[in-house]
């Protein structure tokens, strides 16, 4: 797939003159996309931890790296593809779990609209616990392309279990468990305005659909809501130890990914106990401020992890900013706010718009900068600025 071809498309478009209805940069995208959502949306997708220093800093990071172009390399075809976890996959590109992303797109409908934006790029979706349409109707929507379930883990752990077998039962081709959310951080823009979507009984679709949940309530979700929510928010998050790894690795044969890993200490620690996957991230600053970027923890994890896969999230914003990433030793690198954006704009269009943007900006710097395959980005393609 020639992800650069999107360059000829629009500007073979514009001699009959048409211009893209979406932008073009994240910058530009970012303001009319937040214009989009209601307003406890809109602060719960852009907001961050803190005063959002951490927030910024991920993005901010990306910037003190330089690539280095090489000449006369005759990069004219590019491939971009990669292996994980046996599969083949066209991009290095994933689209990272976004609970609430239902809830981005004008229908209501978010998640199944990036399921189906998925299948039309064969980019990735890990879908989050958190959805509003329930995970097998998310990933009936995949097509031909892999998808991932995110699994918040609750302390119920029959509900744990019971959420990895639908998932394993729906398709789903990997298990990737988020470990630094089983506590809200500190989220000032959600707390002036006293939001949190999932205690009003938003994106609860996966608890509300799930024979276990429900076999805890003395009455349907549907009859009592406000009990189900309830007994949501008392399950949710499970502060797991090193302790708990053993019995997590016993619920699935699926690949299992952990998710929020920074230190190479635990990158170690989680190849040992049996993962498949190291997912460095630092939740898009989301979680705790006051944090380092997470692009500058990325080289000692990938080290520590040796010949596991790491993923890599947490201010991608651009096309060079994955070159930059893979560089530094990602295998595949997820996406956050920018698609729920595109989503925000255009529904499954505009998640498309996005990913399209960033794989042909890449595809075009591998080009011009004389890097034709993924082998051949790694650290000596970067130079840091200071
Ligand atoms: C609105 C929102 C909701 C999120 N929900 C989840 C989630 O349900 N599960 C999860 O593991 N990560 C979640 N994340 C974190 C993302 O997976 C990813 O780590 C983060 O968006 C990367 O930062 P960036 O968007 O600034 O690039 C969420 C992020 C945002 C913006």
């Amino acid at each position: 797939m020639a992800f650069a071809d999107y360059q000829n498309e629009i500007y073979l478009d514009g001699l009959r003159g048409v211009t893209p209805r979406l932008p073009m940069t994240f910058a530009e995208l970012e303001p009319p996309a937040l214009a989009a959502l209601t307003p406890s949306v809109r602060s719960y997708v852009a907001g961050g931890a803190g005063d959002e220093h951490t927030q910024r800093a991920n993005a901010g990071a990306f910037e003190e790296w330089g690539l280095i172009p090489r000449m006369l390399v005759g990069a004219k075809d590019r491939d971009l593809s990669v292996d994980l976890f046996g599969m083949r996959l066209p991009s290095p590109l994933f689209m990272a779990p976004v609970g609430v992303i239902g809830l981005c797109a004008q229908d209501g409908h978010g998640d199944l609209a990036t399921a189906r934006a998925a299948a039309r790029t064969g980019v990735p979706m890990v879908a989050s616990t958190l959805t509003v349409d329930p995970m097998e109707e998310v990933a009936a929507e995949f097509g031909d392309t892999p998808g991932f379930f995110q699994l918040y883990t609750p302390t119920d752990r029959e509900l744990a279990e019971s959420l990895v077998q639908r998932a394993e039962a729906a398709g789903f081709k990997g298990i990737v468990v988020t470990l630094d959310t089983w506590i809200t951080g500190w989220r000032p823009r959600d707390l002036a305005a006293s939001n949190f979507p999932q205690l009003r009984g938003h994106c609860l679709a996966n608890y509300t659909s799930d024979p276990v949940f429900r076999s805890r309530l003395a009455k349907s979700p549907e009859d009592d809501p406000s009990a189900a929510v309830l007994h949501w928010a008392l399950t949710f998050g499970n502060p797991l130890t090193w302790d708990d790894l053993p019995w997590l690795r016993s619920l699935t044969d699926l690949p299992l990914i952990l998710k929020g890993i920074c230190h190479p200490d635990d990158a170690r620690r989680a190849k040992d106990a049996g993962a498949d996957g190291i997912y460095c991230s630092n939740h898009g600053g989301r979680q705790a401020n006051g944090g380092l970027p997470a692009l500058h923890c990325l080289p000692g994890v990938v080290e520590a992890a040796g010949d596991l896969p790491v993923l890599f999230d947490s201010g991608v914003r651009s096309g060079s900013d994955v070159v930059k990433a893979l560089a530094l030793g990602a295998r595949a690198v997820g996406i956050g706010r920018p698609y729920a954006y595109g989503l925000a704009l255009d529904g499954a269009d505009g998640i498309v718009h996005v990913l399209r943007t960033l794989l042909a900006e890449a595809d075009l710097l591998m080009a011009v900068d004389g890097y034709p395959t993924l082998a051949d980005l790694t650290p000596d393609a970067l130079r840091h600025l200071r």
